[in-house]
């Protein structure tokens, strides 16, 4: 079994092919090792609707086809209309994918919780129940495939005085110890960069390969204050706006990450001749390498002004459009 895959990579091998990187080759001597190494043994993996979980689908589909079963959880954080969207591709490259409609429990959970901490806790706890329990239906599974990448193995690994101490990178839950699976993570050798080219090379769309990271409590931690209903539709259409008017405006690929963040706060405004007293929204458009820092891109003054109107017009409950000049450090991308 090739560990490249299936283990943990070396640095040698990862330092070696930076710079002359073949995504053709890759692909072909991935799909081979994996069918070596997986066999007709069944294989369960989470989806998110990001670009390494999706590739990592695709590249496994190849491998061992109708063994693969993709779960994919609708946490009603998502972007507007993300889930069916999402799906619907997903569905179109032939992939196995059970969906799952949670969001009664994560809206149920976070009901009243405001601190950023212990949405994230509520929703990755949650995450990994309902995956859980999915993953737990199926039958004969001995496999959990991860998106994990090259950097995210990077970040668990923290260089100590005494060479290299480990922190535990994140899994899908308790999966992997309750139903004893084995874990395959094909992508784990890669970068970003090089990820988007095995997916080209996969016949993959460029709208879903150039999508933007989004973090995985979603919208959650982008809803400041507390997380209702309400207010995530609140959002999702503010977001809506401003995601398709930058792209309209072919600005979506030039920048590294986007979005928009909910604030837990009213101000006054005038509409119509009337006073209103509504959300305030901040837009965050960033430029990164690797998300360790960031800087705010400088979007043209007209763009942002003529967005802030859309917004204030078509999104019912905001009368008021900021926008986030912080670099990071000091702040962090995302609010919460
Ligand atoms: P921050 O806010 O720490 O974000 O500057 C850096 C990058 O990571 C994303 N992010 C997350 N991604 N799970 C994820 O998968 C998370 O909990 C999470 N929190 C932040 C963020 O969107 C940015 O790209």
């Amino acid at each position: 079994m090739d560990n490249r895959y299936f283990g943990t990579p070396t640095r040698e091998l990862v330092e070696q092919k930076r710079g002359n990187f073949d995504p053709k080759a890759y692909v072909n001597e991935t799909i081979a090792a994996l069918k070596a190494g997986l066999g007709d043994q069944k294989v369960v993996l989470g989806l998110s609707g990001g670009v390494d979980s999706s590739v990592s689908a695709v590249l496994l589909h190849r491998a061992v086809g109708a063994n693969l079963t993709c779960i994919f959880v609708d946490t009603g954080l998502m972007r507007k209309n993300e889930f069916e969207q999402v799906t619907g591709m997903y569905t179109s490259l032939g992939l196995n994918v059970v969906g799952v409609r949670a969001q009664a429990k994560f809206l149920g959970d976070l009901r009243g919780v405001t601190d950023p901490e212990q949405k994230r806790k509520i929703i990755g706890r949650d995450f990994i129940e309902v995956f859980d329990e999915q993953a737990s239906k199926l039958q004969g599974i001995e496999w959990l495939a991860q998106g994990t990448i090259f950097p995210d193995i990077l970040e668990s690994f923290k260089v100590g005085e005494d060479g290299v101490s480990v922190k535990s990178h994140h899994n899908v839950g308790g999966l992997p110890e309750k139903m004893k699976l084995s874990i395959v993570e094909p992508l784990r050798m890669l970068f970003k960069d090089e990820v988007r080219a095995v997916g080209k090379e996969l016949g993959m769309d460029a709208d879903m390969l150039g999508r933007h990271p989004f973090p995985g409590p979603g919208l959650g931690i982008r809803c400041l204050g507390e997380v209702t209903a309400e207010r995530i539709a609140v959002l999702q259409d503010a977001d809506d706006v401003f995601i398709r008017a930058l792209r309209a405006e072919g600005l979506y690929d030039k920048v590294w990450q986007a979005g928009v963040m909910l604030l837990p706060v009213n101000s006054v405004g005038v509409e119509n001749g009337a006073r209103t007293y509504e959300s305030a929204v901040a837009l965050r458009v960033v430029n990164s390498v690797n998300a360790m820092t960031a800087d705010v891109v400088h979007l043209p003054w007209e763009f942002l002004t003529r967005v802030s109107t859309e917004i204030i017009n078509k999104v019912k409950g905001v009368n008021r459009v900021t926008y986030d000049i912080s670099a990071k450090p000091p702040a962090t991308i995302e609010w919460e």
